[in-house]
């Protein structure tokens, strides 16, 4: 069926309108900031099951179901979301998804999509720049931190044992990684097929930073052992605490000893965009591959991360493959250029005639589907097909600019800081640390930390998650809402301490 455009119209109109009203609630702090109807309730209550086996809805239908669904569901605009580190997503990127959801250009290769692959391209360009890897970097968007990670291991993989793809995994590698790192690192150890024995846990502080002063002992216990370190790992900034390894010292023993260095800036990378909290990231130039995901502090719906690496071949040489409908060679039309750009044969294969102006993000040769000049990504994604990530990244900053993410940062920042400084003038509350990022842990009293939370997300007043440290529970607090305040942060240090 071909789309009726005056429905497409008014059913898009009454959703933003809903999502208008929605955003604007939530801001506002009014309904409770989180539903946890069980689901075969809201199952029930949705109407799924009908409209999964009849369908027939019509714009006034969604609208009502819309409502439902929103009013269900966990509100991120809301002062009182204080929860996991998802974003608040800002419109311009809300407007890339209804976009991507009409357009749908998964920029595979790069006639599925010119204008998708080539923000995208450009996108990756100024992440480059930001980090300092600049011209000679490389990178791609990919869906979420947990598969950039997994990606540039698998880079890390491919310099440190080039036959693993054809041959298998060798089985003398480690990854050096504290136990404060996302999961997702010891989980990419698995599914790369190193199996989680070759994770060596790093030492670190009791709050979960790497002891840089004990790296070497580390490194001597790996190689004594017969083993090759295939990368080291360190945060900007760890999930649990919002605290920074530092990377400087971590990223100069590395280069000294020849071990590979990986940041996960899944979260803290943003911050390179403020001008307050820049220097936490000092360094970061010096790792051989690092991520960034722009759904938690660049405000874009979930997912949209980037992993980049210093050399800009490193990721199209972690992977192979051949499906001979996307990847030929019409050599004698086509060269592929070291950015993986294709340029057309007469052009020659200059590594600075890109479509955009300057170097492209990415230096080996990527797979072509011949023709004109193109940009393939797919040489170096997991993903075959993926979203139009690049857009709303795009958007944000079209709309914001630099400026305006940076200041995002910078804001959310100092809302966790002020935290610390309210809480730490009231009796029962404990704070293990001075928070660095937009994440802070406390305790309050002696008693069960995961009955505080519990008891304030069955009243929908406050979303607070919890995390360990040290081996003691703790409950942990994002600012990821722009409606965040002192008001807020008060009562939420009321109600952790009325019993
Ligand atoms: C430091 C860090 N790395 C990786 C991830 C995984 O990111 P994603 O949820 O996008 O897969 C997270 C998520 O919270 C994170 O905090």
């Amino acid at each position: 069926m071909i789309w009726n455009v005056e429905e497409f119209t008014r059913a898009a109109g009454a959703t933003v309108e809903r999502l208008a009203a929605y955003v604007d609630e939530s801001q506002r702090g009014l309904p409770p900031v989180i539903a946890r109807r069980p689901p075969r309730e809201l199952a029930e209550k949705l109407g799924l099951a009908r409209w999964i086996r009849e369908g027939g809805m019509t714009p006034d239908d969604h609208a009502a179901f819309l409502a439902a669904y929103l009013e269900e569901g966990t509100r991120l605009h809301h002062p009182a979301s204080l929860g996991h580190q998802v974003a608040a997503p800002d419109f311009p990127a809300a407007l890339a998804d209804l976009v991507h959801g009409a357009a749908n250009n998964p920029m595979a290769v790069y006639e599925m999509g010119a204008s998708a692959a080539t923000v995208e391209h450009e996108v990756v360009r100024w992440m480059l720049e930001k980090t300092g890897y600049g011209a000679a970097g490389g990178g791609v968007l990919t869906h979420g931190g947990s598969l950039a990670n997994l990606t540039a291991l698998l880079a890390a993989r491919a310099a440190v044992a080039p036959d693993a793809w054809t041959e298998g995994v060798p089985g003398d590698l480690a990854l050096l990684v504290p136990a404060s790192a996302h999961y997702s690192l010891t989980r990419a150890a698995a599914i790369l097929g190193l199996g989680e024995r070759a994770v060596v846990p790093l030492e670190t502080d009791p709050l979960g930073r790497i002891d840089v002063a004990r790296l070497p002992d580390a490194l001597d216990r790996v190689r004594r052992a017969g083993r090759r370190p295939m990368a080291l790992v360190a945060s900007a900034c760890a999930t649990g605490t919002g605290l920074h390894d530092d990377l400087r010292g971590i990223g100069e023993f590395c280069a000294e000893h020849g071990v590979r260095f990986h940041v996960d800036g899944a979260h803290g990378m943003s911050a390179l965009l403020s001008d307050e909290h820049r220097h936490r990231l000092d360094g970061v130039e010096l790792a051989d591959s690092l991520i960034w995901d722009a759904h938690k502090m660049l405000r874009t719906s979930s997912l949209a991360a980037a992993v980049l690496t210093r050399r800009g071949g490193d990721l199209d040489a972690a992977f192979r493959q051949e499906a001979s409908y996307l990847f030929y060679d019409r050599d004698a039309d086509t060269h592929v250029n070291p950015s993986g750009v294709r340029l057309p044969a007469s052009s020659g294969p200059a590594p600075d005639s890109t479509p955009a102006s300057g170097p492209a993000p990415g230096s080996a040769p990527a797979p072509g589907s011949g023709g004109p000049p193109g940009i393939d990504s797919i040489g170096r994604t997991v993903e075959c097909s993926k979203a139009e990530l690049g857009l709303k990244v795009f958007l944000n900053l079209a709309w914001r600019g630099e400026r305006g993410l940076g200041d995002h940062v910078t804001r959310q920042y100092a809302a966790a800081h002020r935290l610390w400084e309210l809480g730490r003038e009231r009796p029962g509350f404990t704070f293990p640390y001075e928070p660095e990022s937009n994440i802070v842990c406390f305790r309050y009293g002696t008693g069960d930390q995961l009955e505080i939370r519990e008891r304030l997300m069955a009243e929908g007043a406050f979303h607070l998650t919890s995390a360990e440290i040290g081996g003691v529970r703790h409950l942990r607090a994002t600012v990821m809402a722009p409606a965040t305040d002192d008001k807020t942060l008060e009562a939420l240090l009321d109600q952790v301490s009325a019993v």
